[in-house]
Formats: C-alpha cells, sequence, structure tokens
C-alpha cells in the first residue's frame, strides 16, 4: 500500500497565527526573538511572510541554519511552495555548493557559510534581514554569529535580525540582545505519545532493531525514525536489520555521508521507511511522514580536555531538552509515538541541559576568528564577549596556543602570519602549515595542501566500515615508509589519476566521496591563494616533513623503552600515547614521530595520522616552543644510552654468571 503522508499546508502551521504580530514586530524593534517548538513553520514560513511584506525590495533575506542538509533542503520546500525554480526566487549558499541567481530574495546558507560571507563583507550590505535560525543548537558557529551580528547592527542600525529558537532560555538571549522583542508561538500540530522500558536495556542497538521489527510488524503505516550515537551503531543497525528480509527501506543518517546521500531520506517510498540517525535529524529538519521515533536516549558527544591537550569523543546520556527534541520528530503531520529506550524513571534523572560547544570546545579557532574581527579591544574582554560567558582556563589555553604559534603577538594582535591564515577553511594547525608551505625554506605547497585537504576529512578518507588492517594494507601497498601523513598523500595524488575509480576505491577500502571533498577543498584553498605560485617539492620527503613539524610541533612523541611495541610518550605533556594499528610506523616504530590527532580509544590515547620525524628540526623550527626541552631531551638520551650500557654488562655479567654455573655443574 503506498503510504500518503498528509502534509501540513502552510496556512495551518502554528506560525501563521502569528503572523501580523511578527511583521509589526521586526517593523518596530531591530532586533526580534521568536521562540517556537521545532515544524512550528519558523524556518519555511518568516522568510516569505517577510518578503510578502517588501523586505526583498533591493536587498535580500538571509537565514542561516547549523546544517548543509537542512539549508539545502528547506531551500527545495520553500520553492516547491512557491512554485519556483530552486535558486531563483529561492535560493541557498553552502560549502562548496550554491543555487542562486541575481532574482534570488531568500538565501537560505549554513553558519559557516554565513561567516565567510562576514568575512568578505563585513557589514553584510545586499541583505535587509539576517535570520540566525535554531541557535538552541549552540554551536561554535552559532555562538560566533551571535557576536557578530550584534557588532554589525551597531554599524549599520537600519539591519533587521531576527534569532530563533525552538528551546533556548529566554533570559539569556533577552539579557544579549537588550533592546529586542519576544514573540513565543504556542501549539503544535499533533500528539506523541511517549512509551518507556520496564527494565533498562542491555544493549541499545538491538533494541532498537527488535522494537523497530515490532512496530513494522505490528503497527499501522508511518516511517520510523532511530537515534543512535555513531556510524557503527548506525552500520550494526543496518547490518542485523538485513537479517529480517522485510520490504522496509533502510537509510543511514549522519554528518559523514554525502550530502546526496543525506537528501534521500526525504524521498517518498511505497514501503515503510526507517531512518536510522545520529543528532543530526534531532532539529533543524522534518521528515514527512515519521510516526514513529526510536530515541536510545544516548549521543556522542565531542568534549575537550585541557589538562590531557585532545578531544575526547564520548557517548553520554542525552539530555531532557534533546529527548523532547528527538521525541517531536513524530507526530509532525499525524499523531505520533516516541519509545524511549530507558525506563522512566532513567529518564527523569537525565540532565535538563546539556552544556554548550563553546563551553567544552578548544577555542583556538574561535578566538583567532574573533581578534581577527576586532570583536574585543583586548583578550581579557573575551571572556564576556559570548552568549555564555568562557573560562579562563579556556582563554588562557587558547592564547597560549595562539602565541605558540606565532598568530598573535604579545599585544593579543594578530600578526601577518595570523592574518594570512584566518580566513583559510582549515584548523589553525593545518592553515599555519599551508601557508609556511610557500616559504623559501619548505616549497612543498602542492604536498601541504592536499595533505591539508586530506586530514580535513572528518572521519578520515577510507570507507567508514574499512578494518585497520585494510587501510594499513591500502597504505603500504601505496603509500610510503615515512608515515601515514605522506602515505594519504599519495593515496590523494594516485586517486587523481585513476581512471576507474569506482572499482580503484573497492579495491583499496577509501572512500569516493571523501577523496572528492577532499579534491574539492584543495580547490578551495588553491582559489584562495590563486596569486602564489603553488610548488612542489618534487618528492622531497623531508620538505614536507619539515614544513608538518612547523604546525604541530607540539605533538610529538619518543618511543618508549618497554617490552611491548607501540608505546610512545608526548614529549611536551609527558602523557603516555600509542600507534594506531592502521599507521604504517607500526612496521619500523621509529623512536621519533609526530602525529595530527590523538583520540582516546579503548582507554589508550592513540595517534592517528603519524610521521616519522628528526628531533634536531624541532629545534630549528620552534625554537620557542622547545628552548626549555632541548637540555632535557640531551638529558634523556644521555639516560637512554646509560641505561643501554647498563642493559649490555647486565646481559654480559649474566651470561659470565650462567656460565661459570654451568662449568661448576660440569665439575
Ligand atoms: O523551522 P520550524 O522547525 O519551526 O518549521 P519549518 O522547518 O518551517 O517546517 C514547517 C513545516 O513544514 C513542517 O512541520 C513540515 O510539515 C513542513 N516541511 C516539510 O514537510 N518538509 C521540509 N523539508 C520542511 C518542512
Ligand atoms: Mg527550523
Amino acid at each position: 500500500m503506498l503510504i500518503q503522508s498528509r502534509k501540513c499546508h502552510p496556512q495551518n502551521l502554528p506560525i501563521r497565527a502569528y503572523k501580523e504580530q511578527i511583521l509589526y514586530g521586526i517593523d518596530t524593534n531591530s532586533t526580534l526573538i521568536i521562540l517556537a517548538e521545532t515544524g512550528s513553520g519558523k524556518t519555511t514560513q518568516i522568510p516569505q511572510y517577510l518578503i510578502e511584506a517588501g523586505y526583498g525590495g533591493e536587498e535580500r533575506v538571509l537565514v542561516s541554519l547549523p546544517r548543509k542538509m537542512a539549508a539545502i533542503s528547506i531551500a527545495q520546500r520553500v520553492s516547491d511552495e512557491n512554485g519556483t525554480e530552486l535558486g531563483q526566487d529561492i535560493g541557498y549558499r553552502v560549502r562548496f555548493d550554491q543555487k542562486v541567481s541575481e532574482n534570488t530574495k531568500i538565501e537560505y546558507v549554513t553558519d559557516g557559510t554565513l561567516i565567510q560571507i562576514i568575512m568578505g563583507n563585513p557589514l553584510i550590505e545586499g541583505y535587509s534581514v539576517v535570520m540566525l535560525d535554531d541557535i538552541h543548537e549552540r554551536t561554535l558557529n552559532t555562538d560566533l554569529l551571535l557576536c557578530l551580528i550584534k557588532k554589525i547592527q551597531k554599524k549599520r542600525s537600519e539591519l533587521k535580525v531576527i534569532v530563533s529558537s525552538a528551546t533556548m532560555q529566554v533570559h539569556l538571549l533577552s539579557n544579549f540582545f537588550p533592546n529586542s522583542k519576544i514573540i513565543a508561538i504556542r501549539g503544535r500540530n499533533y500528539d506523541v505519545d511517549i512509551m518507556y522500558l520496564l527494565e533498562p536495556c542491555k544493549n541499545y542497538v538491538i533494541s532498537a532493531v527488535e522494537l523497530a521489527y515490532h512496530i513494522h510488524k505490528k503497527m499501522s503505516e508511518g516511517d520510523i525514525l532511530v537515534f543512535l550515537t555513531s556510524v557503527e551503531e548506525i552500520l550494526a543497525f543496518i547490518h542485523l536489520w538485513s537479517y529480517y528480509k522485510t520490504n522496509c527501506v533502510v537509510l543511514p543518517l549522519h554528518a559523514n555521508l554525502g550530502i546526496d546521500k543525506q537528501l534521500l531520506v526525504f524521498k517518498q517510498h511505497s514501503s515503510r521507511k526507517i531512518i536510522v540517525s545520529t543528532n543530526v535529524a534531532e532539529s533543524s529538519v522534518t521528515i514527512d511522514g515519521i510516526v514513529y521515533v526510536i530515541d536510545s536516549c544516548y549521543q556522542k558527544v565531542k568534549v575537550y580536555d585541557y589538562k590531557r591537550n585532545l578531544d575526547q569523543l564520548n557517548v553520554l546520556p542525552i539530555s531532557q531538552q534533546s529527548g523532547a527534541q528527538r521525541a517531536g520528530r513524530a507526530g509532525r503531520t499525524r499523531d505520533g509515538i516516541c519509545y524511549r529506550l530507558c525506563t522512566k524513571e532513567d529518564y527523569s534523572q537525565l540532565p535538563k541541559t546539556f552544556p554548550p560547544e563553546i563551553l567544552r570546545s578548544n577555542l583556538t579557532e574561535l578566538i583567532l576568528q574573533i581578534r581577527s574581527f576586532s570583536l574585543t579591544p583586548n583578550h581579557l574582554q573575551c571572556s564576556n564577549t559570548f552568549l555564555t560567558p568562557i573560562s579562563n582556563e579556556q582563554l588562557i589555553h587558547s592564547i597560549n596556543t595562539l602565541m605558540s604559534l606565532k598568530l598573535i603577538d604579545d599585544n593579543f594582535s594578530l600578526t601577518e602570519l595570523g592574518n594570512s591564515i584566518v580566513d583559510y577553511p582549515l584548523e589553525t594547525k593545518l592553515a599555519v602549515c599551508v601557508e609556511n608551505s610557500f616559504l623559501d625554506e619548505y616549497q612543498c605547497s602542492d604536498e601541504i595542501l592536499k595533505i591539508a585537504s586530506i586530514l580535513s576529512i572528518q572521519g578520515g578518507i577510507f570507507s567508514s566500515d574499512a578494518t585497520p588492517l585494510q587501510m594499513l594494507k591500502a597504505k603500504k601497498a601505496l603509500g610510503c615508509k615515512e608515515g601515514d601523513v605522506l602515505s594519504l598523500h599519495n593515496i590523494f595524488v594516485r586517486y587523481m589519476n585513476i581512471g576507474n575509480k569506482g572499482n580503484w576505491c573497492d579495491t583499496y577500502r577509501v572512500s569516493k566521496h571523501k577523496l572528492e571533498s577532499a579534491g574539492k577543498i584543495y580547490k578551495q584553498i588553491q582559489k584562495r591563494r590563486k596569486n602564489r605560485q603553488i610548488k612542489s617539492s618534487i618528492q622531497d620527503v623531508e620538505a614536507v616533513q619539515r614544513c608538518f613539524v612547523s604546525g604541530f610541533f607540539s605533538q610529538v612523541a619518543q618511543r618508549e623503552n618497554t617490552a611491548r611495541e607501540g608505546v610512545y610518550r608526548n614529549i611536551y605533556t609527558k602523557q603516555l600515547v600509542y600507534l594506531h594499528p592502521a599507521s604504517v610506523l607500526t612496521v619500523s616504530y621509529p623512536e621519533w614521530v609526530i602525529y595530527h590527532e590523538l583520540i582516546e580509544q579503548n582507554q589508550k590515547l592513540t595517534m592517528h595520522n603519524i610521521t616519522e620525524l628528526d628531533p634536531h628540526w624541532l629545534f630549528e623550527i620552534a625554537p620557542h616552543f622547545y628552548k626549555d626541552a632541548r637540555q632535557e631531551i640531551a638529558e634523556m638520551k644521555h639516560q637512554q644510552e646509560k641505561d643501554q650500557l647498563d642493559k649490555v654488562e647486565a646481559d654480559k655479567q649474566q651470561k659470565q654468571q650462567e656460565l661459570l654455573m654451568s662449568q661448576e655443574s660440569k665439575v
């Protein structure tokens, strides 16, 4: 039977009753705060009301959203409502993709794209209204945009700003925008029943599969949305589900998936659809036809650990705020049911909200951006610039990192290097490497640009289900012995020159879509530096390695003298770190290594993307950072040599002892 979801007509959305109030509010105030549940019609309707009211005369209305998929799908939806072609009256701009024209009146963009727009057009001229949408997601970008927009508004008083949120505490926003008007929108369309487990479950992936099957067999029509925490869990779900042999369409949804594959979830199917998602689907998109939500009540959260200098990815229980959002995904187009895979009692113990990203992230890049936009007269005032004040510990850590990379000077002003990297679409340390690669002493910009592009791919360039052994095999076949970073570079180069890319990618278990994305990033950086000549070091491996050191010099480790192989110690933080099992260096175990990332896996700090290094380079390239370490390393080396001599001596003595004993026994 064809499942027909009842599409909600724009006239029936809760926001419709507030149209006049919203328009009056924006006419008479410069900032409007709109609070309304997901699905009320904020993102699709408000911009259209504004155009009707004349805000799109000479200028455009811009809507900024946290996610790419939301920007594209909503622009499509609004174009459909208007009966216009996407990219004409209504368009979108996201990284690497855009559909806009001279006629465009409403532009949907991602938060990252809006930051880029502001870098090139600091007063965002040409836009009459900016709507910062879904700011309850509180990403680093939304928090930065709030500061930027507030500053722009001071200089361009006619700019109208709308801030919309599904669940935010109002007082935070009204303190941040003191002269704003708040409109709270009531009413939701359909009811959602909430079901809990009677007993806690042992494995929520298995429980989710069983429950989805039960729904499929016993319950009436309607699609199912399952919330899990990671790609691995999503793949496990899909694998387990395949044993049931149903005619359901099962679709994964996560940020590592290409945007085309993400958008497949909106396609209507004649059989029941099961979407298995990370919290990508939690808010900001509405997928028609979802009637059942299965919520694991867990999420994967990135938390930066200042003491250990690394990002930790933890699976943590969600907040009740997220739980409510997830439940709200059912019942958008008719009554729905949300099954929470925990007991009612356990759910009531969950925290009400979760700390925003700004309180749990490494803020180095954000502080660099804040300084480049001159948002604060000096670094000490940074802490109160944001919606939620950041801690001194966070600030000091970021300032130290920026100083050691020579991106800001003693007055906390951006240096020449700082100014030239701030608009790179790369993490700070990689951007430093790229900028340095143009210098005479390195001259390897072609290689470093490629390396930077690959290392910016979230989750790496291998297929999501490739095993460490398969990765190692590919790197051994195509890479080089000096390390993973150079091996990945070689894989990328081979990929670009190969004919039948599909087969080749299958053979080496690399992801075509991820390598294509790396190619796009490469072109983007190349374009940004079009006035500079891109040079190749022509196989000068050392130049590339040294250039990598110029950004990552604080991430160096020395092999430990233990019986177990692959154990290293970071010479700066002194913590024990391990070679990743897929590293090409697991063949040679060099004494000194430098790595791109440190990730905690199975309670072990694992180095990712590692390269061999000569420790002398550290003193040449980052003498300011290693000035105290030189002596220490010399002493360490001395101690090691002494240990080795002692060991030889001890072995000798033991052998003599054994010889003596065997002679005695003969006697
Ligand atoms: O922004 P908000 O969450 O308040 O709602 P919206 O995104 O404007 O969506 C309003 C309504 O439009 C939803 O409840 C859906 O019924 C519908 N919609 C849809 O069917 N497909 C989309 N891609 C977007 C919205
Ligand atoms: Mg919305």
